[in-house]
């Protein structure tokens, strides 16, 4: 049985200080939660959301890190930075860094093994764009992306993996429960042939893609759902709150 893991992807919102309201709201509200509970959070929101999830259920997560240990990389963040405040998720390859931020497969790869060795574990986000769906490459191109994205893996049930279909994004638009399933299958069935069917049946594939309150319960009664990258309702506390309690 796999563990459900509902995750916020706050994206640049949030101040510190808005941030810290934000999850002291969060705190009571999914205290009682069955699933794995993470917030991912702005880089200089870290400090202080640490500080105020101290002693609760909700782990922090950032939505970046670079893949050398350190160095002449300006504005970018490392594995250890992250680690200093107890950071133990980090998102990579988001699309929206893929599409205006030049991450590529090959990147996403080296940040994941930068992240696994210093003891994070990654979110790694594929997905098709609305063209690639309509012209039927959606499963060529996750295939790609698997490939190449995780490329070096030993045990792929270490990372969790965030199906995130682009079109649906910030888009009010979410891909029926059949579909997500049916993909989500996909990636699976593909992870069996790249890595090994026992690690494929472990790693947690969530879905992500204008997940809400209300079409959360169906999403994640298919049984290749594991959980949810929330963006747009994980900014709001009772509306992430919901989503984490998908099966009451
Ligand atoms: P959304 O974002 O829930 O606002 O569609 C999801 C994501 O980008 O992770």
């Amino acid at each position: 049985m796999r563990k459900a893991i509902i995750a916020g992807n706050w994206k640049m919102n949030n101040t510190a200080a808005q941030g810290v309201e934000l999850v002291e709201a969060l705190k009571p509200l999914v205290a009682d939660a069955e699933c794995d509970v993470v917030v991912c959070v702005p880089f200089t929101d870290i400090p202080a959301v640490s500080k105020a999830l101290a002693g609760s259920n909700i782990r922090l997560g950032a939505q970046n890190v670079h893949f050398a240990e350190k160095g002449a990389y300006t504005g970018e963040i490392s594995a250890d930075m992250l680690k200093e405040y107890g950071v133990e998720y980090v998102i990579i390859g988001h699309s929206e860094r893929r599409q205006y931020f030049g991450e590529t497969d090959e990147t996403v790869n080296k940040r994941m093994h930068a992240a696994l060795a210093a003891g994070l574990i990654p979110i790694v986000c594929i997905g098709e764009s609305l063209e690639e769906r309509e012209t039927g490459k959606t499963e060529s191109v996750l295939d790609v992306q698997i490939r190449e994205g995780l490329k070096g893996l030993d045990d792929v049930s270490k990372i969790v993996i965030a199906y995130e279909p682009v079109w649906a994004i910030g888009t009010g638009k979410t891909a029926t429960a059949e579909q997500a399933n049916e993909t989500i299958g996909f990636i699976r069935k593909t992870l069996a042939e790249v890595f090994c069917p026992v690690c494929a049946e472990k790693v947690r594939i969530q879905y992500g893609g204008s997940m809400n309150a209300k079409n959360c319960k169906e999403l994640m009664a298919m049984p290749e759902i594991d959980g949810g990258l929330i963006g747009g309702a994980s900014l709001k506390s009772a509306d992430f709150a919901a989503i984490v309690h998908y099966n009451k």
